[in-house]
């Protein structure tokens, strides 16, 4: 595996790979890597001639500097990873190499950008799309692989792709999961045991709640699970949203989308979790 810390030589490596005829698989991280990512570069392996894994924590879409500074840096760990993956190239570069100027884009991200990460984290998304497009054009992946976690990211980056013009396909990839149903994050490692010991729980209330939802309304279920999840003193949920898989917009009937998804964020102490599930059987 080649280590490449420069844009120029990440670009001149990916366009004589292009010149080949070689398709590229990109898979975007901020590092302090996890099985959730492997299984990214495993699937990106699978599709693609050349696996590029870019391991860079993006300052502009931080909208909490204690979050910033304490998001896990492991960069040395990671790209023992990464070789074990079978990855061709980690491109780590520096926040200036990135961002020599300040990047003043905005874009225009539409509805699914509002709500949800969007309406609690201002201006997050707007540095999604600026490093991602950036990933993209020094890249220029024949596909790019995220993780389902994070599932409004996915439409984002979908539309930042759309109106950017960019020609590639976006592969979402289903949720990794400890054993005892806790989705996989790099933030998982800052909770203390006994928080970890809890957090577990965000994940079967989810899928207990699909059960729930069988015989109950959208709104009772959405109820259910916020009751359920904030009975345990150390978790607090921010919000849980059930929207539709496409436009990410809430709804308020299960009749009103062929998809619903519920999205949630649960704060453990100053940890911020996410998680989501699939509603298959309700229309
Ligand atoms: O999901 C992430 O880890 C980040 O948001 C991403 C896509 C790598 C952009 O920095």
């Amino acid at each position: 595996m080649k280590v490449i810390r420069t844009v120029s030589e990440l670009r001149s490596t990916v366009e004589k790979a292009r010149a080949k005829g070689l398709t590229i698989g990109l898979v975007p991280t901020m590092g302090a890597l996890h099985a959730g990512h492997i299984s990214l570069v495993d699937r990106a392996r699978s599709e693609n001639d050349v696996v590029v894994v870019s391991v860079f924590v993006n300052p502009t879409q931080f909208n909490n500097a204690n979050d910033l500074a304490t998001y896990p840096r492991t960069e040395e760990a990671d790209c023992a990873k990464l070789e074990a993956s079978g990855a061709d190239i980690a491109f780590i570069p520096t926040v200036k190499e990135v961002y020599p100027e300040p990047d003043t884009r905005q874009f225009d991200l539409g509805k699914v950008a509002e709500v949800m990460e969007g309406a609690m984290r201002p201006g997050h998304f707007n540095g999604v799309a600026q490093i991602v497009s950036k990933l993209f054009a020094y890249s220029q992946p024949t596909r790019a692989y995220f993780g389902e976690k994070d599932f409004q990211q996915i439409a984002v980056i979908r539309r930042m792709a759309e109106i950017e013009g960019f020609d590639l396909e976006i592969v979402a990839c289903p949720i990794m999961r400890e054993p005892d149903g806790l989705a996989m994050s790099s933030r998982n490692v800052r909770l203390t045991p006994h928080q970890r010991e809890v957090a577990p729980n965000i994940a079967r209330i989810l899928r207990e709640s699909l059960e729930y939802a069988a015989s109950n309304s959208l709104t009772a279920t959405k109820q259910w699970v916020v009751d359920r999840i904030n009975a345990y003193e150390e978790m607090e949920v921010e919000y849980y949203e059930i929207v539709d898989a496409s436009t990410m917009q809430p709804v308020s009937n299960w009749a009103d989308t062929e998809s619903a998804v519920g999205c949630v964020t649960v704060w453990l102490g100053d940890v911020r979790l996410i998680d989501n599930i699939k509603y298959p059987n309700q229309q």
